[in-house]
C-alpha cells in the first residue's frame, strides 16, 4: 500500500451554472486553455466566438463540435495587436448573436528570454501580445456593455508567473502583472456600469507533449502542487464560468489563482 493517497484526478464538473442566453468571446480559442474555455461556457449554454488568429482549422472544428452538440457558436479571426481588431471581435458577436455578455482574454505568448538576451523589440512584442491586446479588448467589449444597457463580466487570463517571476519570463511576468492589475483598475471604473472584471491566473495547464517536452518541470510541478497534478484547460474554463455567472455577482477586482494549491508551497 502506498503511505499517501493517489492525487485526486481532474473530474468532469457537474452541473453548470446556466448561461443560456448569455453571449461570451473568448480570444485565443484555438488554443489549449482557450479551447477548454470556450468549451465550458458552451456546455453552460452560452454562444461562444472562437477568436483564432492563424488557426481558421482548429476554430472551424471547435465550432462544428459546439454546434453538433447542439450550442450556439461562430469563429472569428483577427490578429489583435492590429489597430481596431478589438472592435472586429466584438463586432462579430454583435452580428452573429446580437449582444456581448462576457469577453475572456485568454489569447497570449509565452517566449522564454533570459534578460540577458532580451532585446526592445522582444519585451514590446511580448507586452503588446499579453497586456495592450487585453486592454484594447476589455475597452471595446465595456463599450458594447455599456451601450447595451450596462451589466456583463470581463475576465483576463493572467498568470501565477504575475506575482511571483519565474526564471527567462521577465517580460511575460511583467505583462500579467499588468493584466492583475488592469482589471483591478477597469473593475474600480465598470462597476458602476454593472460590468465585473477579474482575472484567472492559472498555474501549469497541460498539453498534448509537455511531459515529454519538458518532463523534469512536470515531474517539479507535481511534486510540489498538494493536489499532485497539472491543471486541465477545463479547470481553468470552470473558474471563468463561474466568474461569469451570477454566482459571483459580488466579485470583482478579483485575481483567482487555479494552480492546484502550488502557490500556497512555501518558497524557501
Ligand atoms: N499553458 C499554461 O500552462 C499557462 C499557464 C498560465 C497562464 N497561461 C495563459 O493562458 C493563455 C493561453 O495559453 P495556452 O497555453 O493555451 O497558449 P496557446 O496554446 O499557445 O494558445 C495561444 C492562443 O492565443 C492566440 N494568440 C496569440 N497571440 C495572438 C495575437 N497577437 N493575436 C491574436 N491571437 C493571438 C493564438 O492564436 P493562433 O493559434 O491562431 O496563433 C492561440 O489561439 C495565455 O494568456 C497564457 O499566457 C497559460
Amino acid at each position: 500500500m502506498p503511505d499517501t493517497p493517489a492525487p485526486p484526478a481532474a473530474q468532469a464538473p457537474s452541473p453548470l451554472p446556466d448561461l443560456s442566453g448569455r453571449v461570451a468571446v473568448v480570444t485565443g480559442a484555438s488554443g489549449g486553455i482557450g479551447t477548454g474555455i470556450a468549451r465550458r461556457f458552451a456546455a453552460a449554454g452560452a454562444a461562444v466566438v472562437v477568436h483564432h488568429r492563424a488557426s481558421p482549422e482548429r476554430a472551424a472544428a471547435l465550432v462544428e463540435e459546439i454546434t453538433s452538440g447542439g450550442g450556439r457558436a461562430v469563429a472569428v479571426a483577427a490578429e489583435l495587436r492590429a489597430e481596431r481588431a478589438a472592435e472586429v471581435v466584438v463586432g462579430a458577436a454583435v452580428a452573429a448573436f446580437g449582444r456581448l455578455d462576457v469577453l475572456v482574454n485568454n489569447a497570449g505568448v509565452q517566449p522564454v528570454t533570459p534578460l540577458v538576451d532580451l532585446t526592445a523589440a522582444q519585451w514590446r512584442e511580448v507586452l503588446a501580445s499579453n497586456l495592450d491586446t487585453a486592454v484594447q479588448l476589455t475597452a471595446a467589449a465595456a463599450r458594447r456593455m455599456i451601450d447595451q444597457g450596462g451589466g456583463g463580466a470581463i475576465i483576463s487570463i493572467a498568470s501565477i508567473e504575475g506575482s511571483r517571476p519565474a526564471f527567462g519570463h521577465a517580460h511575460y511576468s511583467t505583462a500579467k502583472a499588468g493584466v492583475i492589475m488592469h482589471a483591478r483598475a477597469a473593475a474600480l471604473e465598470y462597476g458602476r456600469h454593472g460590468i465585473r472584471v477579474n482575472t484567472v491566473s492559472p498555474g501549469l495547464v497541460d498539453r498534448p507533449g509537455l511531459a515529454a517536452d519538458w518532463p523534469d518541470g512536470v515531474a517539479r510541478w507535481r511534486a510540489a502542487a498538494p493536489l499532485g497534478r497539472l491543471g486541465t484547460p477545463e479547470d481553468v474554463g470552470n473558474a471563468c464560468v463561474f466568474l461569469a455567472s451570477p454566482l459571483a455577482a459580488w466579485i470583482t477586482g478579483h485575481d483567482l489563482v487555479v494552480d492546484g494549491g502550488v502557490s500556497a508551497h512555501p518558497s524557501w
